[in-house]
Formats: C-alpha cells, structure tokens, sequence
C-alpha cells in the first residue's frame, strides 16, 4: 500500500526505540523506502548496524558529517521523503521542535522539511503530562504535525497511564492514511461494524457479559473508514478507544444493539464483528437480588436474544451489499463456520480459534480463515489490526470487481 513512498524515520532516545526497528519492517513490506536519522539519545538505545540493516540503506546521525553532506545535504534528505516520521519523539525532541531548535541533524531535518510530519510520542507518565508538553504538544499540532498515541498501558518505568509508544501497526495506519488520502477505493460506501460484548442485565448489579475486548471490531472499523468509507460502529461495552474519524453508538445489551444498527439506515457493507450474547435475563429483577436464608439458589430463566448478523442478513430491500460474520469457535473452526455462514445467510465469515489456549479472545492476534462463495482462504496468523486491514482490503476489492 506504500510502494514508491519514502519515509524519513527520526529515531529519538527512548526505550521504545526497539519498537522502531519492528516499524522499519512493517514500513517496507508495506512496500515503503525506510532511510534514517538516529539521534545521539537513540543511539543508546538500538544500534546503527540494526537499524541499517533493517533499513537497507545508510544511517544518518551526526549533522556536520562532511561525508553525509558531500553525498546529501540535511536539506535535501528531509526534502526527499514524502514523509517525516518521529517515533519515537522523546519529550525533549518535542520541546525541540516545538522551539524550532535546530541543534542536531533530527532537528534540523525537521526544521529545514516541507513534507508532512508524524510523531510518535514515548514518555513518562508524567512528563507526558506535565504543563510543559501539553503546551509543546498544543503548538507542535498547530503547526500542522500528526500525533499518534501516546497509549495507555505499563510503562518500562513501571508506572501505569498514557505514555506508551503507539504500536508499529498503529503507525504504519496512521502514515497509510498520511500518504494515501486518495487512494481511498470505499468512498462513497457505507460500513456498519458491530464491535465488542454485550452485557444483559441480571438485576441492577450484575450481568451476564463474554470475554471479547472490542479490539478485533474496532480495527475493522478504523479500516474501513480509512479506505475511505463512511463508518458508524455499533459497540457494546469496551475500553478501547473510538477510532478517530468513524462515528461510535454505544450500547449495553443486544437488544440495543439491533435497534442501534436499525437505526443508523442504509449501509453498502455490515461488518459483524460483535460478541454477542445469545441469552438475556427473561425478567431482569428490579431490584438486587439478595441471598436466600435458607440457602437456595436463585433460577435464572433465559431467552435468547435476537441475531443481529441473521437479522441485517434477511433485511428485505436494507440488506447490505456484502455482509461479514464472524464464527467463533474452540473446535472444528471450518466446519462450523461453513455451517454458521449457511445458517446465517451472510456474504462471508471470517472463522478463528478462541479456545482459551490460543489467546485470542481479549489478546491482539488472531488466526484467522475467510469463508466465502468461492471457498475458504487460511490467512497467516498476525495482529488484529493487520486483520482488520487485510479485511478492508479484500473487501475493497470486492467492490472493485462487483
Ligand atoms: N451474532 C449476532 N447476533 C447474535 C449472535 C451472534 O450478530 N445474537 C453474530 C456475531 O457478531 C458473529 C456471528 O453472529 O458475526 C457468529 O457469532 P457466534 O457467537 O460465533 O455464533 P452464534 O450464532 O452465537 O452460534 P454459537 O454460539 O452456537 O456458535
């Protein structure tokens, strides 16, 4: 998707500087040209000959290296790229460029470039958000730079909160759609994506809820709408965080769900990415349920929910153009999404293992088989967010060729 493209990458000195290395592939089986500065503080970190090699091309670090500027001037090097990469951008190298300081060949090439600029930030917890970045930060986006992440997760300093660098996969989407505002072969469609569980209610406390994370569905969301196509996602309870440019109706039970997708109109493609849950509580109680003195135990009478994905499927005259499923299953995975594609009476399903052993169920891979008219295609196991693309791509060329 970025063959002929050239990325700049500024590698700064912070410990996710290693996960630079993992973008630097991801960039170029993407088909992008990967050329490097690495700064003196990521020097520390990954050394020239690994980022070198992974690059395939020399690596630049020191501003006044004669050689370097006998062979290409700073100039022309942030000049050649169609696209500046900072990842990770260390809360120094952003009060840098906030500043316009110019002081080291990174800064410099930022300075001197007119090509678009993406930074990665990567730092503390709160040196993320001390007064200080969040002015830098503030002017940096006013000058026109791309933010992505910083993520919410455990830092290496073993604090908690948002600081993170975004994932290579998460970068790679961002400069896609950096570099490809044209190449968006869904304009004009419209994708619905369910995404997440459902919890239903019990009584005012609990509920009966499933382990999905909501990560599968929301990629497929951020996918769609970043190839172009007009995106709603209908999620049930979930931490992730809306992907940017689609527009999220949350919901609780599946019931709501199916009156969310009703709701939102016509759509070209359903995308049912949702873990839905087959029963609701017959009579939720009111009130909560208390502990009996005698010691019996409550009955829970159930009934079964309505099937959204069988639902959008029959939609006499609404149906989508392409509607997606998803099976998940512990056995005979093929087998019984054949079965579930037939029972359902969607366009495709995508398949996957969720026994517990596998991890995929609230982890970020997955291992998946698509299902459709034409017979089953075993994809290589890989992150849910190259999922997600592959899918919106297979799903582009779907509508290519119709
Ligand atoms: N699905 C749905 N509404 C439901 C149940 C499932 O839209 N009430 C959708 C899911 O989003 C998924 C597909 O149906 O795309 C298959 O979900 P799955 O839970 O694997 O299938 P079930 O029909 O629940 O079958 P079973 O649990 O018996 O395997």
């Amino acid at each position: 998707m970025l063959s002929g493209k050239r990325i700049l990458l500024i590698i700064g000195g912070g410990i996710a500087a290693y996960k630079s290395l993992d973008l630097i592939r991801r960039l170029r089986a993407q088909g992008a040209g990967v050329r490097c500065i690495l700064t003196a503080g990521g020097a520390q970190f990954v050394t020239p000959l690994s980022v070198a090699s992974l690059s395939g091309d020399k690596v630049y670090t020191e501003l006044f290296d004669l050689m370097n500027e006998a062979e290409m001037g700073h100039i022309q090097l942030s000049r050649d790229a169609d696209l500046l990469v900072v990842a990770p951008a260390t809360a120094d190298l952003m009060a840098r460029m906030a500043h316009g300081l110019a002081d080291d060949l990174a800064t410099t090439a930022l300075l001197a470039t007119d090509k678009p600029v993406l930074i990665a930030p990567a730092m503390n917890v709160r040196m993320w958000g001390h007064p200080a970045t969040r002015r830098n930060l503030a002017t940096l986006r006013g000058d026109g730079v791309t933010v992505i992440g910083p993520n919410e997760g455990e830092m290496a300093c073993g604090e908690y909160g948002p600081g993170r660098m975004a994932e290579p996969d998460e970068i790679v989407s961002a400069v896609t759609a950096m570099l490809a505002p044209t190449a968006r072969p869904l304009s004009g469609l419209r994708a619905l994506v369910t995404s997440g569980p459902t919890h239903e209610p019990i009584d005012p406390v609990r509920y009966i809820a499933n382990r999905s994370s909501g990560k599968q569905g929301h990629a497929i969301a951020a996918a769609l709408s970043a190839l172009g196509a007009e995106t709603v996602l209908v999620s049930g309870p979930v931490q992730e965080a809306p992907p940017s440019g689609v527009s999220v109706r949350k919901v609780e039970t599946a019931c709501d769900m199916l009156a969310a997708c009703k709701d939102a109109g016509r759509f070209d493609i359903a995308v049912c990415a949702a873990a839905v849950a087959d029963w609701r509580a017959e009579t939720p109680a009111s009130g909560k349920i208390k502990k009996r003195n005698d010691g019996s135990t409550p009955m829970l009478a159930l009934a079964e929910n309505p099937d959204i994905l069988k639902t959008l499927s029959a939609a006499n005259g609404m149906r989508p153009r392409l509607v997606v499923g998803f099976a998940a299953e512990t056995s005979d995975v093929v087998k019984y999404a054949k079965e579930k594609r037939a029972r359902k009476g969607c366009d495709w399903i995508v398949a996957n293992d969720v026994s517990p052993e596998t991890g995929i169920m609230g982890g970020d891979f997955n291992t998946v088989h698509l299902l459709t008219a034409d017979g089953v295609e075993d994809w290589q196991p890989m992150s849910k967010i190259e999922v997600a693309r592959c899918l919106a791509r297979r799903i582009a060329e779907h509508f290519v060729k119709s």
